[in-house]
């Protein structure tokens, strides 16, 4: 793994800051700005289910047969580490990156993930990350799920408008209304508001003010000074 100095940390100790929220609400670019900030590593792990989503694809599997999802799954070697301090995520030696927002992985991503066992083995990956590095991890129930026991838990949201809005800046077809609808009914780990969580819609607001916000409750909980 490549990382700062900074990030090899206490190793008894390693922090997480879980950021949740519903599609386009600004997760990423506020965790990947906060981790920044605070010298903590990275972990985009909606990257790692539309990683699997896009190697069943390649593969020629219909996201619909989660029995042959599975078996492409225990069968492949999925090396999840870091580049540059964001999270990184290889299955069998090919990193996706380039291919992660294809219209083809949006549309069949929420019926990936809703597979319990793809979460259980890609949960168990998000969890080795905690091990060694401190983290921000933005997701779905990072807070709820992932790390229930973190106390530093954010949920960002923003207005459907703003969110649509932010998906067509960025050039970017996203159905994320049906997403956010198959995230939130899911029987698995759904989309869910964790009770402890810090709720910022950021409708209005810049990317640095919601990372400012998140840097104030951190000082308040005595996370950082
Ligand atoms: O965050 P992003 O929109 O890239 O996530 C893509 C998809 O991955 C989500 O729509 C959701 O189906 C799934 N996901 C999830 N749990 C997470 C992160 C993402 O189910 N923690």
């Amino acid at each position: 793994m490549k990382l700062g100095k900074h990030l090899a940390c206490d190793p008894a100790v390693h922090r997480v800051v879980a950021i949740d929220g519903p599609a386009a609400s600004g997760k990423s670019s506020v965790a990947h700005a906060l981790a920044k900030q605070i010298g903590f590593a990275y972990v985009n792990s909606g990257a790692m289910y539309r990683a699997v989503t896009w190697h069943a694809l390649q593969h020629a599997i219909s996201p619909g047969d989660s029995a042959a999802l599975i078996r492409m799954l225990e069968n492949s070697c999925i090396d999840c580490d870091f580049e540059d301090n964001e999270s990184r995520i290889l299955i069998d030696g090919i990193n996706p990156a380039e291919h992660l927002h294809e219209d083809r992985v949006n549309d069949e991503v929420s019926t990936v993930s809703s597979i319990p066992r793809v979460r259980e083995i890609l949960v168990a990956k998000m969890r080795a990350y905690a091990l060694d590095y401190d983290l921000v991890m933005e997701g779905r129930d990072i807070g709820s799920v992932v790390f229930p026991e973190t106390p530093y838990k954010f949920y960002i949201d923003a207005s459907p408008e703003v969110r649509l809005r932010r998906r067509v800046a960025q050039g970017r077809r996203d159905q994320i209304a049906a997403r956010d609808h198959a995230d939130s009914s899911r029987r698995a780990s759904p989309l869910v508001l964790a009770d402890d969580a810090h709720v910022i819609d950021s409708s209005n607001l810049s990317i640095e003010d919601v990372v400012g916000e998140i840097i104030s409750r951190l000082k308040i909980k005595g996370m950082i000074r």
